[in-house]
């Protein structure tokens, strides 16, 4: 029987559903795609029928949603309303249509035998970590796999601007993931940001691991404290993207090589990468 790997062709809307100020989950009716993608991959969009904006747009996978016999049906996406492509996502209604093709990029690799996996996310950086979450604590496969526990436990930490922007918690919550807030203004959590609330927690053990998504000087930040504590840590990219398969180079970030440096394409070598290999001082 012939495997696909890949899908491209256009998908009616399910459900634009607002989680918070100007955040937004996309319910995209695809089984052929929701039975393929997996944690930490992403999906490009684009509008069938304009020509502005002309290029896809990457959005990493929220989830996949079953039907009641456990089968993937739909994908989730979420996204933040910040530019032209945003703004019309937020207009779709059910059952209009969307361009998309995926999975791209590779998913987070398995955390097994991992005690404490923190999840860090800021803005809507926490969003491929619902799926992720699941996966590690065994509640779910993804592409095919069957569900298997990973690690002991799963920590979020999430810090936003203010309380407003907070999306989603109680989905992490009802899975029984730790979840620590922080917020620039005060408004909800621990006034300030993701790397304050780390700082605080307990001094990670032998056998953690912190993965991070969100915004570069945040990364940039967790990177630095993941290397000063000696915490294996992921980063999942969130490069602007023109093409997401490797062709046009809009994505590049400088990473080591044997040689020195040399730039890596964030949708196909990551968007998960490993801290260490990151050139953080040529960002
Ligand atoms: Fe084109 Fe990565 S988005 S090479």
């Amino acid at each position: 029987m012939k495997t696909t790997r890949f899908f491209h062709g256009t998908v009616s809307i399910l459900e634009n559903v607002k989680l918070a100020r100007a955040t937004y989950r996309l319910r995209l009716a695809s089984a052929e795609l929701a039975g393929l993608i997996a944690p930490g991959q992403f999906l490009m969009l684009r509008f069938p029928d304009r020509w502005d904006p002309l290029l896809g747009r990457a959005f990493a996978m929220m989830d996949t949603v079953r039907d009641e016999t456990g089968q993937p049906h739909a994908v989730d996406i979420g996204y933040f309303v910040v530019g032209k492509m945003t703004r019309l996502l937020e207009r779709l209604r059910p059952g209009d249509q969307l361009s998309v093709w995926g999975p791209l990029g590779k998913p987070f690799p398995r955390y097994d035998g991992v005690g404490d996996l923190v999840l860090i996310g800021g803005g809507i950086g926490h969003t491929p970590f619902l799926a992720l979450a699941q996966r590690a604590l065994g509640l779910v496969g993804y592409a095919g796999q069957p569900a298997r526990r990973e690690c002991d436990r799963v920590v979020l930490v999430y810090g936003t601007r203010t309380a407003d922007l907070l999306a989603g918690v109680t989905d992490f919550e009802r899975l029984g993931v730790a979840v620590h807030i922080s917020t620039e203004d005060g408004s909800a959590g621990r006034a300030g940001r993701v790397t304050d609330v780390l700082a605080e927690l307990p001094r990670p053990q032998r056998g953690d691991y912190w993965v991070a998504c969100g915004p570069m000087p945040m990364l940039r930040a967790v990177a630095q404290l993941a290397q000063s504590w000696q915490v294996p840590c992921h980063v999942a990219l969130e490069s602007p993207m023109a093409c997401g398969t490797g062709i046009c180079y809009s994505c590049v970030v400088p990473t080591r090589t044997l040689e020195g440096w040399d730039y890596s394409r964030v949708c196909v070598d990551g968007p998960v990468l490993d801290v260490c290999q990151i050139v953080w001082d040529k960002i």
